[in-house]
């Protein structure tokens, strides 16, 4: 693990940031402890010196001297100071030798700044009745004792926090930046194609197990739509060889044919042209697909009478449905709403169900075009009576060149749906299939998928 790399991780920062604010918190608490703590020995130093000065000065005059002489001698810790001055200043006694610089004689105490002396000392000056000058002073070593513990106590403090900060923020991040790690060798192999591979995700679902998931959506995503892809691809190649052969088998025969008649040669020609117009419907039909996917959308959007459409629908496969000795139907409901859409390819779509419908419906059966209309929007819906498509294959027939084995005999590429699909797709319209009970219901509700009511 590269320093840079622990630096970036956020834990490591978070932690950091969690011990500044400790420390600042410390210093705080100390420093709040160190003035109130000051506050009170300052006062306490005050009530000593004024009461000293009181006891002093009540007593004898003519025993003054006397008295600080004793008062400078009891002081063992040699924090007190003491001294007996003339009305105007000049020094009588005891161990403290001149006035402070601004002196007031009024008996209240004062910070004094007097070399010698720890910062904080308090000191008075007092006026005796008889005109002398009573001086005063408390040293502050106690205050320079306690700040001397605190400033102590926060470098041991500081220290401790940098060391047990650094340490835990480290410990903290070192777990995340391995699951990095572990996503980094993952993606890796990802980009190198192998598309199998997914994010490692934990059960403590944390925000980079969140993460991880999403990325293996996105992957999972992307490799259905590559195999997808592949597949259309393979089924393009399949589907279109037998085509080829035929034509190429056709071509073969004419040039191997030495003296062809020429009702021979034309009946040749004939077959290779069918083959190739084959291959141009099933070519038009890929085309048509992509170029459905890719249509902007809103280009031929406009309010759809959804009963127009069907109107055509129908009139274009009668003819063929008589032909064929299948009865088609129509129930309209005429309350049905208009819609927005793209009227050319809902018709294209409608067209490919009924047609699907009519392929498969055998001789005397019956097709009905209904248009509904549901509370959330009008329902298309194309229903036969033939074989139906089972379950299990109701997903697959959608997809391209899908045809179902048991309806083989028919012609067909198996693009109709996957045309339905793509338009349906492109609408935000639902399509489904359903049994019938006999053959089968296709509907596509008209409504974009998900804002219904
Ligand atoms: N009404 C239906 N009844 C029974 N099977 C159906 C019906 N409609 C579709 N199918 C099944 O779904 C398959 C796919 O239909 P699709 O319309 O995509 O292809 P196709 O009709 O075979 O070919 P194309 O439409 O390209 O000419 C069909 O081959 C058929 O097996
Ligand atoms: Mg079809």
């Amino acid at each position: 693990m590269r320093p840079r790399e622990l630096w970036r991780a956020s834990p490591f920062r978070l932690t950091l940031l969690n011990g500044a604010v400790f420390a600042v918190a410390l210093v705080a608490l100390l420093g709040m402890i160190y003035w109130r703590t000051a506050g009170y020995i300052t006062r306490q130093l005050d009530a000593i010196i004024v009461s000293e000065s009181t006891m002093l000065a009540n007593g004898p005059a003519d025993t003054l001297p006397e008295r600080v002489r004793a008062a400078v001698a009891a002081d063992g810790r040699a924090i007190a100071y003491y001294g007996l001055f003339s009305a105007d200043g000049v020094w009588i006694t005891g161990n403290v030798r001149r006035l402070p610089a601004n002196a007031e004689a009024d008996n209240r105490p004062r910070t004094l700044n007097e070399p010698g002396l720890q910062p904080g000392a308090r000191g008075l000056v007092r006026r005796l009745p008889w005109g002398e000058q009573l001086f005063i002073v408390h040293d502050a070593k106690v205050l320079t004792g306690l700040r001397d513990i605190i400033v102590n106590a926060l470098m041991v403090s500081g220290a401790l926090i940098l060391l047990l900060g650094l340490s835990a923020a480290a410990l903290l991040s070192l777990p995340a930046l391995r699951r990095v790690e572990q996503l980094r060798v993952a993606s890796r192999a990802a980009l190198a194609g192998r598309l199998g591979v997914r994010l490692p995700v934990s059960h403590r679902r944390d925000e980079i197990d969140m993460l991880a998931s999403l990325a293996n959506g996105m992957m999972d995503e992307t490799e259905r739509l590559l195999w997808e892809v592949k597949s259309v691809g393979d089924n393009v190649a399949h589907d279109l060889r037998t085509p080829l052969n035929r034509l190429r088998a056709a071509l073969y025969r004419a040039t191997q044919d030495a003296s062809p008649d020429e009702a021979g040669r034309r009946e040749m020609i004939e077959r290779a042209l069918e083959e190739t117009d084959e291959l141009l419907v099933r070519f038009r039909a890929l085309t048509r697909i992509g170029e459905i996917e890719r249509r902007d959308r809103q280009a031929c959007f406009e309010a759809v009478r959804l009963q127009d459409v069907l109107e055509q629908v129908f009139e274009l496969h009668d003819p063929a449905a008589e032909e064929l000795g299948v009865a088609i139907e129509t129930r309209f409901a005429p309350e049905a709403p208009a819609v927005f859409a793209d009227p050319a390819l809902l018709f294209e779509a409608v067209s490919n169900l009924v047609d699907n419908a009519l392929k498969f419906t055998p001789r005397g059966g019956r097709v009905t075009l209904r248009l509904l209309a549901l509370d959330e929007g009008p329902r298309i819906e194309v229903v036969d009576n033939g074989p139906g498509v089972p379950e299990g294959e109701r997903e697959a027939v959608l997809n391209r060149f899908y045809r179902s084995q048991r309806t083989l005999e028919q012609p067909g590429s198996g693009l109709g749906l996957s045309i339905v699909a793509a338009v349906a797709r492109m609408h935000h319209f639902t399509l489904s299939l359903e049994d019938a009970q006999p053959g089968l219901r296709i509907a596509i509700d008209c409504w974009p998928r998900g804002l219904e009511a």
